[in-house]
């Protein structure tokens, strides 16, 4: 599938109506459990003053919870623009809009004309993408002290889910996939941009991952 295709089935599928309805599940509920442990990590290490670069940030949440923790500021860059629109709606609720550059588009076709961040997320979003390499490499570049990824578990359960999830789009003619790129390319990856693995926790179908960078 061509990256233009993929951003096609992204609007599709991260649509107005699940964006609103996923801003909606935010409100109510807060972050989910796997965006929290990723959240506790970047609280550790300390947010006043710094900056963040949250690629596929969704409706916001990592930024909306670090701007209550003093964070300086947010870049967001989306291929869904309901989902810019929802976080940027969230953000001018809580007053801090006006701290956050919103880029919409596939983050690895703008990926040379943004700043490095001190922090950098990608939480639930190299599953969204086919060419994890670049993906990967163009964001772990861009991290000064941490790059914190949500992404499914490399086992056979998590490979057989998706499969069916996939079926699921397949039949309905949508050109979106789901992947479950092997943890240790992704390690590797992360290795030659200089980051150093730091810590990787479970939730569930989910792993969460920080690397640092080393020195
Ligand atoms: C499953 S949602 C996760 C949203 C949010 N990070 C969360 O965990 O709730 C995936 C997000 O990644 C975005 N996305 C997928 N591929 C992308 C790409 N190549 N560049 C930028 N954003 C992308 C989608 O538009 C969507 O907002």
């Amino acid at each position: 599938m061509s990256c233009c295709r993929h951003c096609e089935g992204v609007e599709d599928v991260f649509s107005r109506e699940l964006a609103h309805n996923d801003l909606d599940d935010y409100r109510r509920k807060g972050a989910s459990r796997q965006t929290h442990m990723l959240l506790a990590a970047l609280h550790r290490a300390g947010v006043e003053g710094r900056n963040l670069l949250d690629v596929g940030g969704g409706v916001g949440a990592i930024q909306h919870e670090l701007f209550a923790a003093g964070l300086n500021a947010a870049t967001q860059v989306d291929a869904s623009s309901a989902y810019l629109a929802a976080s940027q709606e969230e953000a001018a609720r809580r007053g801090h809009a006006e701290r956050v550059t919103y880029i919409h588009g596939n983050f690895v076709d703008v990926a040379d004309t943004l700043d490095s961040a001190d922090y950098v997320t990608l939480d639930r979003v190299i599953c969204c993408y086919p060419d994890m390499p670049a993906l990967v490499s163009r964001s772990a570049a861009r991290a000064r002290h941490l790059y914190a990824l949500v992404y499914p578990r490399d086992r056979w359960w998590s490979r057989l889910g998706i499969h069916l999830l996939n079926l699921n789009f397949w039949l309905r003619r949508n050109p979106f996939r789901v992947f479950v790129h092997p943890s240790a390319q992704v390690d590797a990856i992360a290795a030659q941009a200089g980051l150093k693995l730091h810590s990787r926790q479970f939730a569930g179908l989910w792993q969460v991952v920080i690397y640092a960078r080393a020195g």
